[in-house]
């Protein structure tokens, strides 16, 4: 599994991860195994949420990582409306707790809400020199929200910015995904396959797809991952509670595109203007 750089974390990190919204829903059994199947094959970017279940995905998270922690690179997101000074530090612990582990490797704020970014911040490099989280970064950042938080740290201190990103969603690459390469900030694409919006196979899209996937001996899923991940600054996080699919989903870090192959995919799903505000779910 190709890992690379994860921006002023300073750690290598998997390309492909494992994202866990929704993952309680799947028997419990079955999703422990789906995680611990990925950090078999090297997916170690494991992301959570308070948000979750309401903690039930970091419960699962925990008993997936028990005994491996070493292996896993656990990213965790506070809520917007605990990110006050003392709130971030709460529900960073009851995180912890939950995940029954010592440390985040990366704790993000899951979107702006009221509290002052200063304020979070400030909780975040408190938490850091604590060393109960070891780095911090953002989630759902336009490029000004990412100017704002740069002007409050300064460089070298956010980790990443997770947004939405995806074959039918580009957003992002007007703007953010040029800010965050000038800034060595990691981008991390979550729900890379729109969560349930994947391409139709016989769509406009989904015909390229599949052509681009036959020259490769993949499948669309895989080539939507490769090229979500086409650049070093990019990582994607898809959700799988099924093993075939986190099997799938590991292989497709084996994909090289061309650059013939990214055109195609371009053109098939139009980047399109830019929107006023950030797209996200
Ligand atoms: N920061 C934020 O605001 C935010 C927002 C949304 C999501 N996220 C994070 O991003 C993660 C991923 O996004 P998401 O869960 O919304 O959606 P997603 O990863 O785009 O899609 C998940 C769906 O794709 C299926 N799937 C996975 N691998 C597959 C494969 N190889 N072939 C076919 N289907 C496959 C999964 O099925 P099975 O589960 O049945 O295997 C599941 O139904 C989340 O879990 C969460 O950690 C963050």
């Amino acid at each position: 599994m190709q890992k690379r750089r994860f921006g002023a974390a300073e750690r290598d990190v998997a390309a492909i991860g494992q994202g866990t919204w929704y993952i309680e829903q799947a028997e419990r059994a079955v999703a422990i195994a789906a995680l611990r199947r990925g950090l078999d094959l090297g997916l170690n970017h494991i992301d959570t949420a308070e948000m979750y279940g309401s903690g039930q995905a970091e419960i699962i998270v925990g008993e997936a990582i028990a005994g491996r922690r070493e292996d896993v690179f656990l990213v965790s997101k506070v809520l917007p409306n605990n990110a006050s000074k003392l709130g971030t530090r709460r529900a960073c612990e009851a995180s912890l707790k939950r995940l029954k582990t010592d440390r985040l490797d990366c704790y993000l704020l899951h979107w702006r809400g009221q509290y002052p970014l200063a304020e979070t911040i400030a909780a975040f490099e408190d938490l850091k020199g604590e060393g109960k989280i070891l780095s911090w970064g953002v989630s759902n950042f336009d490029e000004e929200d990412l100017a704002e938080a740069l002007a409050i740290t300064g460089r070298g201190k956010i980790a990443c910015n997770q947004v939405l990103y995806h074959l039918g969603e580009r957003a992002i690459e007007h703007a953010v995904i040029p800010w965050c390469e000038r800034h060595d900030v990691a981008v991390v694409a979550y729900s890379p396959f729109g969560q349930s919006g994947f391409p139709a196979r016989n769509s406009k899209g989904g015909y390229v797809l599949a052509d681009v996937a036959a020259a490769h001996g993949a499948n669309l899923h895989q080539v939507a991952l490769a090229f979500l991940t086409r650049k070093p600054s990019l990582f994607a996080i898809p959700k799988a509670a099924r093993l075939l699919h986190v099997e799938e989903n590991a292989k497709s870090a084996d994909i090289k595109l061309s650059e013939a192959d990214v055109a195609r995919l371009e053109e098939a799903f139009p980047l399109g203007v830019k929107p006023r505000g950030l797209p996200m779910i």
